[in-house]
Order: structure tokens, then sequence, then C-alpha cells
């Protein structure tokens, strides 16, 4: 089938390099020259693992081309993925204008009968609007081309989304005319071929029941935050928690870890979207705002840890902090939202002097970090991100943190407190390699040595990640 995605970012460029690999003509249209211009040499501007093989593959075998223009490339198409970014406003809503652009140039360009599908995450009645949009110009056009809208909301994971796109758990549906439902299917049915995961609803349900994914996945995270703050006042460890609930079939294991808070370009701003678009209805929705409430204190939980560590030693003017990890999470280069973010911003404004290192994400990282600022080093390694630091602290589980020289990152310190955000160490490992170490709700003062050896940890689990 002859495919058009149109923005070509984390969730655009995959959709469009698996439709690609499963044999359709995928042309994939951005406004973004330079991004165009670099994807047709064959370079990738995102990092998402497995991604550059499929895009050269399929460059090569002539399936995937790369334009900014609408015109040629409009009328050619049989099926168009809206997979432009929808990003949050001051009032906490998603902004549909780049989703409302790209209806009025499908609808400017189109020639013959076209499936226009949202693959963006958009407020409820997005894809409605993009029909009476399309209707409208067609109509000040004077012609009568014959179209259909969808929605299809995308479930994907940055760092595994290739992986996540070839094998979808579910592939949601949002239809208004069953006739466009064949044509879904045709265009979904290789990533299927063991068990039928295709779901098919009204437009409506489709696009909230994207919002109300994510609103699960946020409500599960927050909910073992402010979980593992009350293991530390009773001394109880969240890990053994996470374990003893998540062995419930009705609970499961998935999303149950404490850490910073969530980040990323979806979590945040999706739960911020569900409650705008609920208050824009007089509908209060407590819980959710609970959920980002709490995430926003815990963004700010490790800057509280230590700042009142080193308040026994004068506060934190002039301390060396190395922080390893600056992605919202393993396995990507985004850095949207991260909580490493509002760690650097809280750690600078106390006058510490900060190492940063990351294996992937330093480039954007240096986009949104004040990198004139005389107290940033940016570091090529751990050992050199512990160089002369008062204090490390893990903030992104990258795998090659998991097994790192804890001897030379300790002699390269100036002190020995490492602070760990997501819980990747054993407290008494830790103390025996010579740290004083500091996590998430789990209470140092609790002997937990032979527990831990009971419970082996399965670093498979850990990826379940947002
Ligand atoms: N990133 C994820 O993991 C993820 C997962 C599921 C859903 N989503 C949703 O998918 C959408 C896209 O997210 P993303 O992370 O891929 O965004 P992104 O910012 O990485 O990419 C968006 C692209 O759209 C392009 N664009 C903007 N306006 C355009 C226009 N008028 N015409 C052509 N191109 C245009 C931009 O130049 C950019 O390259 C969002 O609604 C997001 O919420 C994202």
């Amino acid at each position: 089938m002859d495919l058009l995605v149109i923005g070509v970012g984390y969730v655009g460029l995959v959709s469009g390099a698996c439709f690609a690999e499963m044999g359709h003509n995928v042309v994939c249209l951005d406004i973004n020259i330079e991004k165009i211009q670099q994807l047709e040499l064959g370079n990738i501007p995102i990092y998402e693992p497995g991604l550059e093989e499929i895009v050269k593959r399929n460059i090569k075998a002539g399936r995937l081309t790369f334009t900014t223009d609408y015109k040629t490339s409009v009328p050619n198409a049989q099926v168009c993925f809206i997979a432009v970014d929808t990003p949050t406003m001051a009032d906490g809503s998603a902004n549909t204008l780049n989703v409302e652009k790209v209806a009025l140039a499908l609808a400017q360009n189109m020639q013959n009968y076209m499936v226009v599908v949202t693959k963006s995450t958009v407020p409820v009645g997005t894809t409605n609007n993009i029909g009476e949009i399309i209707t409208q110009i067609l109509k000040q056009r004077e012609v009568n081309i014959p179209f259909d809208v969808v929605s299809n909301p995308e479930f994907l994971k940055e760092g595994n989304a290739v992986q996540d796109f070839m094998k979808p758990d579910r592939v949601i549906i949002g239809v208004n005319n069953p006739d466009v439902i064949t044509i879904m299917k045709d265009i979904y049915s290789p990533f299927m071929l063991n068990h039928e995961r295709l779901i098919v609803m009204d437009v409506v349900s489709a696009e909230l029941a994207k919002y109300v994914a994510n609103a699960m996945l946020a409500t599960r995270i927050s909910f073992m935050n402010e979980i593992a703050g009350l293991c530390e006042k009773l001394g109880a460890n969240i890990d053994l928690i996470r374990k003893g609930i998540g062995s419930d079939q009705r609970i499961g294991h998935s999303f149950l870890y404490a850490g910073p808070g969530y980040g990323g370009s979806c979590l945040p701003k999706d739960v911020k979207a569900l409650q705008a678009q609920a208050t824009s209805l007089n509908y209060s929705m407590p819980l959710v705002q609970a959920v980002d409430h709490v995430n926003t204190n815990q963004k700010k939980l490790m800057g509280k840890k230590i700042a009142s560590y080193f308040n026994r030693e004068g506060g934190l003017e002039n301390k060396v902090i190395g922080i390893l990890g600056l992605a919202f999470k393993p396995d990507t280069d985004d850095m949207r939202e991260a909580a490493s973010l509002v760690l650097i911003e809280d750690l600078l404004n106390q006058g510490a002097i900060l190492r940063l290192f990351d294996p992937v994400a330093m480039e954007r990282a240096k986009e949104l970090i004040p990198s004139h600022s005389k107290s940033i080093t940016w570091c090529q390694s751990e050992v050199e991100c512990a160089l002369g630091a008062d204090a490390l602290v893990l903030m992104t589980e990258w795998k090659q943190f998991r097994f790192m020289d804890f001897d030379a990152l300790l002699s390269n310190m100036n002190g020995s407190t490492f602070f760990d955000a997501r819980n990747q160490y054993q407290p008494d490992d830790m103390a025996r390699k010579g740290f004083h170490y500091i996590s998430i709700g789990r209470n140092p003062k609790n002997p937990t040595e032979f527990i831990e050896k009971e419970n082996i940890r399965n670093y498979q689990e850990m990826e379940i990640t947002i």
C-alpha cells in the first residue's frame, strides 16, 4: 500500500520505517528541511536501538523515501498517518496546531480517496475536527473527494520502539465508517501474524484510550513513589514491597519502580492534557491531578536528599556532584521532561559544581542545559564524571552503569557518597565497596543483606519501563 507518514520524529520515523519493512511503500514528510536532508543521506536524527538498520535497508530497497513537499506526496498516498508533535500549552492542554496545519495541507493537495489517520496523541475530538477542516477546504476547492478519518493512537515506548511497533501488544483503531476497517487491517496484518491484536472502536474512545493508558501508567509510578516515601519513614524496603504486590496477577510487576519521577515526551504531557480536557468540560479528576502533583514533587526529591546530606557539611556551595545519566530513561537520547533537568537546576541554584555524563543523550542535553555555566563540565565516561566529586548521583539506569568499576570511581572521587535515584544497587554491597549509599525507599538502617541474597535482582524486569 502507498502510505504517507507526516512528522518524522520518534513516532513518525519508527512507524514509517516499520511499515516499509513490512513491504509498504512509505513516504515520510517533515517540515524540518535539515532533518529530511540528513535522512536522505541515511543519517538518523534520533537514537533508537535497531532503527538505523531498518531505515537504511528500506531506503536501499526503494520502499522508504523522505520529502518536505506536500504537493507531490499527498496525491499518491492511499493512507496518511499524522505523527506530528502535540506539545503542552501553558494551561496543560495539548497544542493541536501542528495537526490542524497538516489537515489543511492534506485538504489542499488531496486528489483521490484517502484515509487520514491520527497517530499523534490528540485531545478527544481532534480526529473528527480534522475531518471538518478537510471537508471545509474541499468545499472551498469545489471538489468532491471522498475521505475517511481514523484514530490510531501509538503505544510504542522510546528505547524499545522498533520492537514495540513490530510486535504491538495491541493496535487500536477508532473509526466512523466500518469500511475503513479492512484497509487498516491490511496495513497492520503483517504485524500480528500469530494472533489478532486489532481492537476496533469509535473515534472518541480510541483517542481517550491513549490518554487513559498513559494516566494509568503514571498513576502506578506516582503511587509507588508515594509509598517509597512511607517506606523511608517506616524502615520498609520499596523493592520488597514491589515484589510482594507485583506477584499478585491482578497487579503485575511492571511500572512499579520507585524513582526520580516520570519524564519523557508522553506521560507528563498526557496526564496534564487529560486533566485540561476534563477541566474544560467542568469535570474534576482529583486522582489524575494528584498523580501529576506527586510526580512534580518526586522530581525534586533527589535534590532535597542531596541538599539535606550536604547541610551537615555547610551546604552545597562549591561541592562537586557527578551525575551519571541524563536521558529520561535508558536507551534513548530523549531529554524531554527528564528528571535530571530538575535536579541540575536545583543543584546549580545551590552553588554546586556539576560533572555530567550520559552514554547517548549528551548532545540533546547540551541543548537544554546552560552550557555557558562555568559550573558544568561535560564528561566522556563514568570515571571522568567521578573525578574530584564529593558525591555521585545515578539518574538514568543505562545498562553500562550496572557493573561499573566502582574502585576506579571511588579512588577518583573526593568524597564517597553515592545517590541512586533508580535503586540499581544493593545497599550492603555498596557499603562494602566503600560508598555511603543513599537510594529511594530503602532505609539503610534496616539490615537486609541476607534478604538481598534471597531476592537476586532481576535486571530483565527492570527493563519494563516507560
Ligand atoms: N515519543 C513517543 O514515545 C510517543 C509515543 C506515543 C505517542 N507519541 C505521540 O506522537 C506524537 C509525535 O511525537 P514524537 O515524539 O514523535 O514528536 P517529535 O517532536 O519527535 O516529532 C514531531 C515531528 O513533526 C514535525 N512536524 C511538526 N509540524 C509539522 C507539519 N505541519 N508538517 C510536517 N511535519 C511537522 C516536526 O518537525 C518533528 O520532526 C505526539 O503527539 C506524541 O504525544 C509519542
